[in-house]
């Protein structure tokens, strides 16, 4: 049996697509609909329950176009709306949260993480909160980073603007001689070299994209959801949607995904 239904995934803007490039690698054949929610960017200033209402706004969108699973690939939509929306919906919902945690888990040696993300992902307490779960003895150190997400999505990722804003950030981090740093917003692997180079090469750097495509990928199987090739060749097709200027979405888009999309706007 071969399911062709879709794979819907969503952010506020472009830092979803880090998500969405893992869930492309991982499973070449499925079909895909990402959706860049770009006017009403950033999420992560807002309050949750505003974040909610637009995440459910879009998750019933994506079911109404046939998803066969979404994914919020958006840590503040995931702390505002992603066990709300479990109970809400019959399609099946991942977030990212959960698996960040995890692998930051996995990965501290002294256990000290730090967690670099939004101001509303930090307000919600919601990594401190799965970590504890995990270990109740790691000590987590977290630290909002507002500013990063509107430079990303003006396309600077790396330069003496972005280097001054990341030193601010990271430095409390330092100090707090953290071993892993969770990327606790989609839009941060875009911004890692840089980081990275400020944190220094013994500290890990953790991003949710692998893991939660894994999660998907075994969801999928499980469910017999899976889309099956007719032939090698058959590769999934990737849609491309946004709340604001698509042109725009499209320029940025083409250029972290490394090939030109087309955007359409809604
Ligand atoms: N990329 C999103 C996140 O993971 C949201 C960034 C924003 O819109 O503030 O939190």
């Amino acid at each position: 049996m071969s399911d062709p239904r879709p794979i819907g995934v969503f952010d506020s803007g472009v830092g979803g697509l880090t998500v969405l490039s893992e869930i492309r690698d991982r499973l070449p054949y499925e079909h895909t609909i990402y959706f860049g929610d770009t006017a009403r960017v950033p999420y992560g200033v807002r309050d949750l329950d505003e974040v909610r209402g637009f995440a459910f706004e879009i998750i019933r969108y994506l079911i109404s176009l046939n998803v066969k699973i979404v994914v919020v690939a958006c840590n503040t939509a995931t702390a505002a709306a992603l066990e709300a929306a479990q109970a809400e919906f019959e399609v099946p919902i991942v977030g990212v949260i959960v698996p960040g945690a995890r692998a930051a888990v996995l990965e501290t040696r002294n256990r000290h993480i730090g967690v670099l993300a939004t101001k509303s992902t930090v307000q919600s307490g919601a990594y401190r909160r799965v970590v504890h779960n995990l270990d109740a003895g790691i000590e987590v150190h977290e630290q909002a980073a507002p500013r990063f997400v509107p430079l990303i999505e003006r396309g600077i990722v790396d330069g003496p603007e972005l280097e001054k804003t990341a030193q601010e950030y990271l430095t409390p981090l330092k100090e707090q001689l953290v071993d892993a740093v969770i990327l606790g917003c989609t839009h941060y692997p875009l911004i890692s070299a840089p980081i990275n180079r400020i944190l220094g090469p013994e500290v890990r750097l953790i991003s949710s994209a692998g893991q939660i495509a894994l999660e998907v990928g075994r969801i999928l199987s499980r469910r017999g959801y899976l889309r099956r090739p007719k032939h090698p060749e058959d590769k999934g097709h990737s849609a491309y949607l946004c709340s604001a200027d698509p042109e725009e979405f499209a320029a940025l888009g083409s250029r972290f995904l490394e090939e030109k999309i087309q955007v359409a706007a809604l």
